[in-house]
Protein backbone atom coordinates (compact mmCIF):
# COMPACT_ATOMS: atom_id res chain seq x y z
CA UNK A 1 0.00 0.00 0.00
CA UNK A 2 1.47 3.26 -1.34
CA UNK A 3 1.31 5.18 2.04
CA UNK A 4 2.12 2.02 4.49
CA UNK A 5 4.07 3.98 7.17
CA UNK A 6 3.25 7.25 6.74
CA UNK A 7 -0.19 8.93 7.96
CA UNK A 8 -2.55 9.09 5.43
CA UNK A 9 -6.56 10.36 5.41
CA UNK A 10 -8.66 8.19 3.22
CA UNK A 11 -11.75 8.19 1.94
CA UNK A 12 -13.86 5.09 1.05
CA UNK A 13 -15.95 5.07 -1.99
CA UNK A 14 -19.23 2.74 -2.62
CA UNK A 15 -20.14 2.52 -6.42
CA UNK A 16 -23.43 0.90 -7.29
CA UNK A 17 -22.68 -2.35 -9.30
CA UNK A 18 -23.32 -1.11 -12.98
CA UNK A 19 -21.28 0.38 -15.51
CA UNK A 20 -22.53 3.39 -16.02
CA UNK A 21 -22.59 4.19 -12.15
CA UNK A 22 -19.02 2.76 -11.38
CA UNK A 23 -17.21 4.80 -13.93
CA UNK A 24 -18.30 8.30 -12.30
CA UNK A 25 -17.29 7.09 -9.18
CA UNK A 26 -13.86 6.37 -10.07
CA UNK A 27 -13.15 8.84 -11.79
CA UNK A 28 -14.37 11.19 -8.80
CA UNK A 29 -11.85 8.69 -6.71
CA UNK A 30 -9.23 9.28 -9.35
CA UNK A 31 -9.84 13.23 -8.68
CA UNK A 32 -9.35 12.72 -5.19
CA UNK A 33 -6.27 10.62 -5.07
CA UNK A 34 -4.83 13.56 -7.28
CA UNK A 35 -5.47 15.59 -4.81
CA UNK A 36 -3.82 13.90 -2.12
CA UNK A 37 -6.35 11.84 -0.90
CA UNK A 38 -6.05 7.79 -0.49
CA UNK A 39 -8.72 5.72 -1.69
CA UNK A 40 -10.36 2.58 -0.88
CA UNK A 41 -13.71 1.32 -2.80
CA UNK A 42 -15.96 -1.18 -1.57
CA UNK A 43 -18.04 -3.24 -4.09
CA UNK A 44 -20.06 -5.94 -4.57
CA UNK A 45 -19.26 -9.46 -5.78
CA UNK A 46 -21.63 -8.89 -8.48
CA UNK A 47 -20.34 -6.87 -11.04
CA UNK A 48 -16.80 -6.32 -9.48
CA UNK A 49 -14.80 -3.60 -10.63
CA UNK A 50 -11.22 -4.74 -12.05
CA UNK A 51 -8.96 -3.47 -9.29
CA UNK A 52 -5.71 -4.02 -11.80
CA UNK A 53 -7.42 -1.27 -13.13
CA UNK A 54 -6.57 1.72 -10.42
CA UNK A 55 -3.64 -0.28 -8.91
CA UNK A 56 -3.21 3.09 -6.72
CA UNK A 57 -6.77 2.51 -5.45
CA UNK A 58 -7.57 -0.35 -2.09
CA UNK A 59 -10.43 -2.56 -3.41
CA UNK A 60 -12.48 -4.68 -1.19
CA UNK A 61 -15.35 -6.67 -1.32
CA UNK A 62 -18.89 -7.00 -0.08
CA UNK A 63 -20.58 -10.33 0.06
CA UNK A 64 -24.03 -9.05 -1.51
CA UNK A 65 -25.89 -12.31 -1.16
CA UNK A 66 -27.73 -11.31 -4.65
CA UNK A 67 -29.07 -14.95 -6.21
CA UNK A 68 -27.93 -15.52 -9.59
CA UNK A 69 -31.42 -15.63 -11.25
CA UNK A 70 -32.58 -12.36 -10.12
CA UNK A 71 -29.14 -10.16 -11.78
CA UNK A 72 -30.78 -9.31 -14.98
CA UNK A 73 -31.71 -5.56 -16.09
CA UNK A 74 -35.34 -6.75 -16.21
CA UNK A 75 -34.68 -6.40 -12.04
CA UNK A 76 -32.96 -3.61 -11.42
CA UNK A 77 -34.83 -2.47 -8.81
CA UNK A 78 -35.17 -5.64 -6.66
CA UNK A 79 -31.33 -6.12 -7.43
CA UNK A 80 -30.79 -2.85 -5.86
CA UNK A 81 -33.01 -3.39 -2.78
CA UNK A 82 -31.80 -6.73 -1.85
CA UNK A 83 -27.76 -4.79 -2.30
CA UNK A 84 -29.32 -2.71 0.19
CA UNK A 85 -30.72 -5.23 2.91
CA UNK A 86 -27.93 -7.08 2.34
CA UNK A 87 -24.67 -4.78 2.29
CA UNK A 88 -25.16 -3.04 5.18
CA UNK A 89 -23.99 -5.61 7.72
CA UNK A 90 -20.47 -6.55 5.67
CA UNK A 91 -20.21 -2.78 5.33
CA UNK A 92 -20.04 -1.87 8.68
CA UNK A 93 -17.65 -4.73 9.30
CA UNK A 94 -15.17 -4.05 6.27
CA UNK A 95 -15.24 -0.59 7.91
CA UNK A 96 -14.44 -1.43 11.53
CA UNK A 97 -12.02 -3.72 10.48
CA UNK A 98 -10.36 -0.67 8.64
CA UNK A 99 -10.62 1.43 11.65
CA UNK A 100 -8.99 -0.69 13.82
CA UNK A 101 -6.37 -0.91 11.11
CA UNK A 102 -6.02 2.70 11.32
CA UNK A 103 -2.60 2.72 11.86
CA UNK A 104 -1.44 1.09 7.98
CA UNK A 105 -4.85 2.50 6.54
CA UNK A 106 -4.64 5.92 7.99
CA UNK A 107 -8.15 7.75 8.97
CA UNK A 108 -11.59 8.00 7.19
CA UNK A 109 -12.49 11.44 6.40
CA UNK A 110 -15.36 10.27 4.29
CA UNK A 111 -17.70 7.69 2.81
CA UNK A 112 -18.70 8.63 -0.75
CA UNK A 113 -21.80 6.42 -2.04
CA UNK A 114 -23.35 5.89 -4.93
CA UNK A 115 -27.11 7.30 -4.53
CA UNK A 116 -28.74 3.89 -5.15
CA UNK A 117 -26.18 2.60 -2.21
CA UNK A 118 -27.92 4.15 0.50
CA UNK A 119 -26.43 1.16 3.25
CA UNK A 120 -23.64 2.89 3.28
CA UNK A 121 -24.97 5.78 5.02
CA UNK A 122 -26.45 3.93 7.94
CA UNK A 123 -23.16 2.03 8.63
CA UNK A 124 -21.75 5.48 8.12
CA UNK A 125 -23.77 6.98 10.71
CA UNK A 126 -23.18 4.31 13.22
CA UNK A 127 -19.46 4.67 13.30
CA UNK A 128 -20.06 8.20 13.23
CA UNK A 129 -18.39 8.68 10.03
CA UNK A 130 -18.75 11.75 7.67
CA UNK A 131 -21.45 11.14 4.27
CA UNK A 132 -21.87 11.80 1.32
CA UNK A 133 -24.05 10.83 -1.86
CA UNK A 134 -22.65 10.75 -5.30
CA UNK A 135 -25.83 11.73 -8.04
CA UNK A 136 -24.73 10.09 -11.33
CA UNK A 137 -27.48 11.33 -12.89
CA UNK A 138 -28.54 14.66 -14.46
CA UNK A 139 -30.20 17.03 -12.13
CA UNK A 140 -32.95 17.10 -14.46
CA UNK A 141 -33.44 13.60 -13.79
CA UNK A 142 -33.84 13.88 -10.15
CA UNK A 143 -36.37 16.39 -10.66
CA UNK A 144 -38.48 14.52 -13.20
CA UNK A 145 -38.22 11.20 -10.59
CA UNK A 146 -39.36 12.65 -7.88
CA UNK A 147 -42.52 14.34 -10.07
CA UNK A 148 -43.46 10.98 -10.45
CA UNK A 149 -45.19 11.07 -7.39
CA UNK A 150 -47.30 14.22 -7.93
CA UNK A 151 -48.31 13.14 -11.79
CA UNK A 152 -49.14 9.80 -9.99
CA UNK A 153 -51.50 11.63 -7.61
CA UNK A 154 -52.89 14.31 -10.19
CA UNK A 155 -53.70 10.88 -12.41
CA UNK A 156 -51.36 11.28 -15.12
CA UNK A 157 -50.04 7.70 -14.91
CA UNK A 158 -50.54 5.11 -17.06
CA UNK A 159 -49.49 8.28 -19.34
CA UNK A 160 -51.70 8.42 -22.51
CA UNK A 161 -50.45 8.53 -25.96
CA UNK A 162 -52.53 11.82 -26.63
CA UNK A 163 -50.53 14.26 -24.30
CA UNK A 164 -46.58 12.55 -24.77
CA UNK A 165 -45.58 15.88 -26.56
CA UNK A 166 -47.22 18.23 -24.30
CA UNK A 167 -44.97 19.74 -22.02
CA UNK A 168 -45.41 18.49 -18.22
CA UNK A 169 -46.64 21.83 -16.53
CA UNK A 170 -44.51 22.39 -13.84
CA UNK A 171 -41.37 20.52 -15.38
CA UNK A 172 -40.21 22.93 -18.15
CA UNK A 173 -38.94 22.78 -20.86
CA UNK A 174 -39.76 18.71 -20.39
CA UNK A 175 -42.59 17.00 -22.23
CA UNK A 176 -44.48 14.15 -20.86
CA UNK A 177 -42.45 11.93 -23.22
CA UNK A 178 -39.21 12.41 -21.90
CA UNK A 179 -40.56 11.44 -18.16
CA UNK A 180 -38.26 8.41 -16.57
CA UNK A 181 -41.75 6.54 -16.61
CA UNK A 182 -40.98 2.80 -17.26
CA UNK A 183 -44.04 0.59 -19.25
CA UNK A 184 -47.84 0.78 -17.71
CA UNK A 185 -47.59 1.01 -14.06
CA UNK A 186 -45.04 2.33 -11.34
CA UNK A 187 -44.58 -0.73 -9.27
CA UNK A 188 -44.14 0.64 -5.33
CA UNK A 189 -40.70 -0.75 -5.31
CA UNK A 190 -39.42 1.87 -7.60
CA UNK A 191 -41.26 4.28 -5.67
CA UNK A 192 -39.78 3.19 -2.64
CA UNK A 193 -36.34 3.29 -4.21
CA UNK A 194 -36.33 6.78 -5.55
CA UNK A 195 -38.05 8.02 -2.16
CA UNK A 196 -34.36 6.32 -0.63
CA UNK A 197 -32.24 7.64 -2.94
CA UNK A 198 -33.62 11.15 -3.32
CA UNK A 199 -33.31 11.63 0.78
CA UNK A 200 -30.17 12.96 1.85
CA UNK A 201 -30.90 11.69 5.84
CA UNK A 202 -27.69 12.68 7.47
CA UNK A 203 -25.06 12.67 4.94
CA UNK A 204 -23.19 16.09 5.21
CA UNK A 205 -23.21 16.87 1.48
CA UNK A 206 -24.50 16.07 -2.61
CA UNK A 207 -22.01 15.32 -5.00
CA UNK A 208 -23.09 15.65 -9.18
CA UNK A 209 -21.42 14.69 -12.02
CA UNK A 210 -22.97 17.76 -13.57
CA UNK A 211 -21.96 21.32 -14.35
CA UNK A 212 -23.67 24.61 -13.91
CA UNK A 213 -23.06 25.53 -18.02
CA UNK A 214 -25.78 22.60 -18.56
CA UNK A 215 -28.13 22.78 -15.78
CA UNK A 216 -28.09 25.81 -13.94
CA UNK A 217 -31.60 26.15 -12.85
CA UNK A 218 -33.06 22.67 -11.77
CA UNK A 219 -29.23 22.90 -10.05
CA UNK A 220 -30.23 26.45 -8.06
CA UNK A 221 -33.86 24.92 -7.29
CA UNK A 222 -32.56 21.46 -5.91
CA UNK A 223 -29.96 23.28 -4.02
CA UNK A 224 -32.71 25.87 -2.66
CA UNK A 225 -34.59 22.68 -1.11
CA UNK A 226 -31.60 20.30 0.18
CA UNK A 227 -29.96 21.30 3.86
CA UNK A 228 -26.68 20.37 2.89
CA UNK A 229 -24.13 21.58 0.11
CA UNK A 230 -24.92 20.52 -3.56
CA UNK A 231 -21.22 20.28 -5.34
CA UNK A 232 -21.86 20.09 -8.98
CA UNK A 233 -18.64 19.50 -10.13
CA UNK A 234 -18.64 17.45 -13.96
CA UNK A 235 -18.25 16.28 -15.88
CA UNK A 236 -16.13 13.70 -14.27
CA UNK A 237 -14.96 12.44 -17.78
CA UNK A 238 -13.36 16.23 -18.71
CA UNK A 239 -11.71 16.31 -15.39
CA UNK A 240 -10.40 13.19 -14.22
CA UNK A 241 -7.45 11.25 -15.94
CA UNK A 242 -8.37 9.23 -18.08
CA UNK A 243 -8.25 5.31 -17.50
CA UNK A 244 -10.62 2.16 -17.97
CA UNK A 245 -13.01 1.26 -15.82
CA UNK A 246 -14.25 -1.52 -17.42
CA UNK A 247 -16.82 -4.45 -17.23
CA UNK A 248 -16.19 -5.17 -20.70
CA UNK A 249 -13.04 -6.19 -22.44
CA UNK A 250 -12.21 -3.39 -24.69
CA UNK A 251 -11.58 -4.15 -28.60
CA UNK A 252 -9.58 -1.65 -29.64
CA UNK A 253 -8.86 -2.84 -33.27
CA UNK A 254 -11.56 -0.41 -34.09
CA UNK A 255 -9.04 2.77 -33.48
CA UNK A 256 -6.95 1.42 -36.38
CA UNK A 257 -10.17 1.45 -38.63
CA UNK A 258 -11.08 4.97 -37.68
CA UNK A 259 -6.95 6.27 -38.24
CA UNK A 260 -8.70 5.16 -42.19
CA UNK A 261 -11.78 7.41 -42.42
CA UNK A 262 -12.03 10.78 -43.73
CA UNK A 263 -12.52 13.89 -41.06
CA UNK A 264 -15.78 13.80 -38.80
CA UNK A 265 -17.09 11.34 -41.52
CA UNK A 266 -18.06 7.94 -38.92
CA UNK A 267 -21.17 7.62 -36.94
CA UNK A 268 -20.19 5.90 -33.61
CA UNK A 269 -23.16 3.96 -32.75
CA UNK A 270 -23.79 2.46 -29.15
CA UNK A 271 -26.80 1.94 -26.47
CA UNK A 272 -24.18 1.84 -23.31
CA UNK A 273 -23.95 -1.05 -20.94
CA UNK A 274 -27.28 -2.20 -20.29
CA UNK A 275 -30.04 -1.18 -22.79
CA UNK A 276 -31.28 -3.48 -25.38
CA UNK A 277 -33.70 -3.51 -28.23
CA UNK A 278 -36.08 -6.23 -30.03
CA UNK A 279 -34.39 -8.03 -33.16
CA UNK A 280 -36.80 -6.05 -35.38
CA UNK A 281 -34.60 -2.89 -34.45
CA UNK A 282 -31.47 -4.47 -34.67
CA UNK A 283 -32.54 -4.61 -38.20
CA UNK A 284 -33.82 -1.98 -39.36
CA UNK A 285 -30.42 -0.10 -37.43
CA UNK A 286 -28.46 -2.16 -39.41
CA UNK A 287 -30.43 -1.14 -43.38
CA UNK A 288 -30.66 2.47 -41.50
CA UNK A 289 -27.10 2.77 -41.20
CA UNK A 290 -25.84 0.62 -44.73
CA UNK A 291 -28.18 2.71 -46.48
CA UNK A 292 -27.33 5.99 -45.21
CA UNK A 293 -23.57 5.47 -46.93
CA UNK A 294 -22.31 7.31 -43.94
CA UNK A 295 -19.14 5.05 -42.31
CA UNK A 296 -20.13 3.98 -39.12
CA UNK A 297 -18.47 2.46 -35.81
CA UNK A 298 -21.43 0.21 -34.33
CA UNK A 299 -21.02 -1.77 -30.58
CA UNK A 300 -23.28 -4.46 -31.12
CA UNK A 301 -23.22 -5.91 -27.16
CA UNK A 302 -23.99 -9.14 -26.55
CA UNK A 303 -27.09 -9.27 -24.28
CA UNK A 304 -28.37 -5.75 -26.42
CA UNK A 305 -30.92 -7.91 -28.19
CA UNK A 306 -33.52 -8.87 -26.18
CA UNK A 307 -34.20 -12.24 -25.02
CA UNK A 308 -31.19 -13.70 -26.77
CA UNK A 309 -27.44 -14.62 -25.82
CA UNK A 310 -26.85 -14.76 -29.64
CA UNK A 311 -24.16 -12.29 -30.43
CA UNK A 312 -24.37 -12.71 -34.39
CA UNK A 313 -27.85 -11.41 -35.24
CA UNK A 314 -27.34 -9.00 -38.27
CA UNK A 315 -29.43 -9.64 -40.97
CA UNK A 316 -28.19 -11.80 -43.88
CA UNK A 317 -26.45 -9.78 -46.77
CA UNK A 318 -25.67 -6.69 -44.04
CA UNK A 319 -21.86 -7.31 -44.05
CA UNK A 320 -21.85 -7.74 -47.40
CA UNK A 321 -23.52 -4.70 -48.32
CA UNK A 322 -21.28 -2.38 -46.24
CA UNK A 323 -17.59 -4.01 -46.62
CA UNK A 324 -15.25 -1.35 -45.39
CA UNK A 325 -17.50 1.05 -44.49
CA UNK A 326 -18.63 0.03 -41.14
CA UNK A 327 -16.53 -1.42 -38.31
CA UNK A 328 -18.92 -3.34 -35.72
CA UNK A 329 -17.31 -4.05 -32.31
CA UNK A 330 -19.04 -5.52 -28.96
CA UNK A 331 -17.33 -3.22 -26.62
CA UNK A 332 -15.55 0.02 -27.57
CA UNK A 333 -12.99 1.86 -25.84
CA UNK A 334 -15.54 4.81 -26.04
CA UNK A 335 -13.82 7.96 -24.78
CA UNK A 336 -10.99 7.10 -27.30
CA UNK A 337 -14.03 7.10 -30.11
CA UNK A 338 -14.88 10.21 -29.19
CA UNK A 339 -12.19 11.96 -29.31
CA UNK A 340 -10.89 10.80 -32.22
CA UNK A 341 -11.29 13.47 -35.56
CA UNK A 342 -12.79 10.91 -37.58
CA UNK A 343 -15.68 10.84 -34.86
CA UNK A 344 -18.74 13.35 -36.57
CA UNK A 345 -21.24 11.67 -34.43
CA UNK A 346 -23.13 9.82 -31.50
CA UNK A 347 -26.14 7.59 -32.04
CA UNK A 348 -26.49 7.04 -28.57
CA UNK A 349 -29.13 5.90 -26.04
CA UNK A 350 -28.16 8.99 -23.76
CA UNK A 351 -27.15 6.99 -20.70
CA UNK A 352 -25.94 10.07 -18.72
CA UNK A 353 -21.99 8.99 -19.04
CA UNK A 354 -22.38 8.79 -22.88
CA UNK A 355 -24.24 12.16 -22.70
CA UNK A 356 -21.32 13.94 -20.98
CA UNK A 357 -18.54 12.23 -23.19
CA UNK A 358 -20.39 13.19 -26.25
CA UNK A 359 -20.57 17.48 -24.99
CA UNK A 360 -17.04 16.86 -23.72
CA UNK A 361 -15.51 15.84 -27.05
CA UNK A 362 -18.02 18.00 -29.06
CA UNK A 363 -19.85 15.37 -30.71
CA UNK A 364 -23.13 15.97 -31.87
CA UNK A 365 -25.96 12.99 -31.11
CA UNK A 366 -28.71 10.92 -32.15
CA UNK A 367 -30.94 10.43 -29.49
CA UNK A 368 -32.45 6.82 -29.13
CA UNK A 369 -33.59 6.33 -25.26
CA UNK A 370 -33.82 2.98 -24.07
CA UNK A 371 -35.37 3.50 -20.54
CA UNK A 372 -35.41 6.10 -17.68
CA UNK A 373 -33.20 8.59 -16.90
CA UNK A 374 -32.04 8.37 -21.03
CA UNK A 375 -35.47 9.96 -21.57
CA UNK A 376 -35.05 12.87 -19.73
CA UNK A 377 -31.31 13.49 -21.25
CA UNK A 378 -32.48 12.72 -24.64
CA UNK A 379 -35.22 15.46 -23.74
CA UNK A 380 -32.31 18.02 -23.00
CA UNK A 381 -29.93 17.50 -25.54
CA UNK A 382 -32.82 17.74 -28.59
CA UNK A 383 -35.03 20.57 -26.71
CA UNK A 384 -32.92 22.45 -24.70
CA UNK A 385 -29.06 22.41 -25.64
CA UNK A 386 -30.19 21.51 -29.43
CA UNK A 387 -27.19 19.24 -29.46
CA UNK A 388 -28.99 16.33 -30.74
CA UNK A 389 -31.93 14.90 -33.25
CA UNK A 390 -34.29 12.43 -31.57
CA UNK A 391 -35.64 9.33 -33.41
CA UNK A 392 -38.96 9.05 -33.93
CA UNK A 393 -41.53 6.30 -32.75
CA UNK A 394 -41.08 4.56 -35.89
CA UNK A 395 -37.77 3.21 -35.79
CA UNK A 396 -37.60 2.46 -39.06
CA UNK A 397 -34.85 2.07 -41.81
CA UNK A 398 -35.83 4.80 -43.89
CA UNK A 399 -36.08 7.22 -40.89
CA UNK A 400 -32.55 5.84 -39.36
CA UNK A 401 -30.72 6.18 -42.93
CA UNK A 402 -32.66 10.14 -43.15
CA UNK A 403 -31.77 10.95 -39.27
CA UNK A 404 -28.14 9.98 -40.09
CA UNK A 405 -28.14 12.11 -43.02
CA UNK A 406 -29.43 15.01 -41.39
CA UNK A 407 -26.82 15.10 -38.77
CA UNK A 408 -23.86 14.50 -40.84
CA UNK A 409 -23.87 16.25 -43.96
CA UNK A 410 -27.24 18.18 -43.92
CA UNK A 411 -27.23 21.70 -42.83
CA UNK A 412 -29.23 21.44 -39.54
CA UNK A 413 -26.02 18.91 -38.83
CA UNK A 414 -23.80 22.08 -39.08
CA UNK A 415 -25.41 24.22 -36.79
CA UNK A 416 -26.22 21.19 -34.50
CA UNK A 417 -22.18 20.91 -34.50
CA UNK A 418 -21.63 24.44 -34.03
CA UNK A 419 -23.74 24.95 -30.83
CA UNK A 420 -21.71 21.73 -29.16
CA UNK A 421 -19.02 23.01 -30.05
CA UNK A 422 -19.70 26.53 -27.97
CA UNK A 423 -21.28 24.19 -25.19
CA UNK A 424 -18.31 22.04 -25.40
CA UNK A 425 -15.93 25.63 -24.94
CA UNK A 426 -18.33 26.57 -21.74
CA UNK A 427 -17.54 23.10 -20.63
CA UNK A 428 -14.08 23.80 -20.49
CA UNK A 429 -14.33 27.48 -18.94
CA UNK A 430 -16.20 25.92 -16.19
CA UNK A 431 -13.29 23.12 -14.98
CA UNK A 432 -10.71 25.59 -14.83
CA UNK A 433 -9.80 28.28 -12.34
CA UNK A 434 -12.89 30.81 -11.22
CA UNK A 435 -15.77 28.20 -13.26
CA UNK A 436 -18.29 26.63 -11.20
CA UNK A 437 -17.25 23.03 -11.59
CA UNK A 438 -13.31 24.24 -10.51
CA UNK A 439 -15.10 26.07 -7.41
CA UNK A 440 -17.08 22.99 -6.61
CA UNK A 441 -14.39 20.88 -6.18
CA UNK A 442 -12.39 23.22 -4.05
CA UNK A 443 -15.30 23.47 -1.95
CA UNK A 444 -15.90 19.76 -1.37
CA UNK A 445 -12.37 18.83 -0.91
CA UNK A 446 -12.16 21.63 1.90
CA UNK A 447 -15.48 19.75 3.40
CA UNK A 448 -13.76 16.53 3.20
CA UNK A 449 -10.59 17.59 4.72
C1 LIG B 1 -26.58 3.30 -16.86
C2 LIG B 1 -27.94 3.79 -17.33
O1 LIG B 1 -28.42 2.96 -18.34
C3 LIG B 1 -27.86 5.21 -17.75
O2 LIG B 1 -29.08 5.63 -18.23
C4 LIG B 1 -27.44 6.03 -16.55
O3 LIG B 1 -27.37 7.38 -16.92
C5 LIG B 1 -26.12 5.53 -16.01
O4 LIG B 1 -26.21 4.15 -15.76
P1 LIG B 1 -25.29 2.90 -19.26
O5 LIG B 1 -26.54 2.50 -19.91
O6 LIG B 1 -24.21 1.94 -19.29
O7 LIG B 1 -25.52 3.44 -17.77
O8 LIG B 1 -24.87 4.23 -20.06
P2 LIG B 1 -23.83 5.39 -19.83
O9 LIG B 1 -24.22 6.24 -18.68
O10 LIG B 1 -23.70 6.05 -21.11
O11 LIG B 1 -22.48 4.66 -19.43
C6 LIG B 1 -21.83 3.78 -20.28
C7 LIG B 1 -20.35 3.89 -20.08
O12 LIG B 1 -19.74 2.80 -20.77
C8 LIG B 1 -19.75 5.17 -20.65
O13 LIG B 1 -18.80 5.71 -19.76
C9 LIG B 1 -19.07 4.72 -21.93
O14 LIG B 1 -17.89 5.43 -22.24
C10 LIG B 1 -18.75 3.28 -21.65
N1 LIG B 1 -18.78 2.48 -22.89
C11 LIG B 1 -19.95 2.22 -23.53
C12 LIG B 1 -17.59 2.02 -23.38
O15 LIG B 1 -16.52 2.29 -22.82
N2 LIG B 1 -17.61 1.27 -24.51
C13 LIG B 1 -18.76 0.94 -25.18
O16 LIG B 1 -18.68 0.23 -26.19
C14 LIG B 1 -19.97 1.45 -24.67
Amino acid sequence: MEEQGQKCRRVVLVPCPYQGHITPMLQLGSILHSKGLSITVVHTQFNSPNPSLRPEFDFRSLPDGVPDHIISTANLVDTIALINVNCLAPFRKCLDQMMEQHGQYGEIVCIIYDELMYFSEAAANQLKLKSMILRTTSAATLTARVAIFRLKEEGYIPLKDTILHDPVPWLHPLRFKDLPVPGIQISESLLQLITNMYKIRTSSAVIWNTTDCLEKSVLTELQQQCQVPNFPLGPLPKIAPSSSSGLFKEDTSCIAWLNNQAHKSVIYVSLGSIASIDNRELVEMAWGLANSKQPFLWVVRPTSINGTEETDLLPEGFKEAVGENGCIVKWAPQKEVLAHSAIGGFWSHCGWNSVLESICEGVPMICRPCFGDQWVNAGYVSQVWKIGLELGNKLDREEMEKTVRRLMVEKEGGEIRHRIKNLRKEIELSITKGGSSYKSLSELLELIN
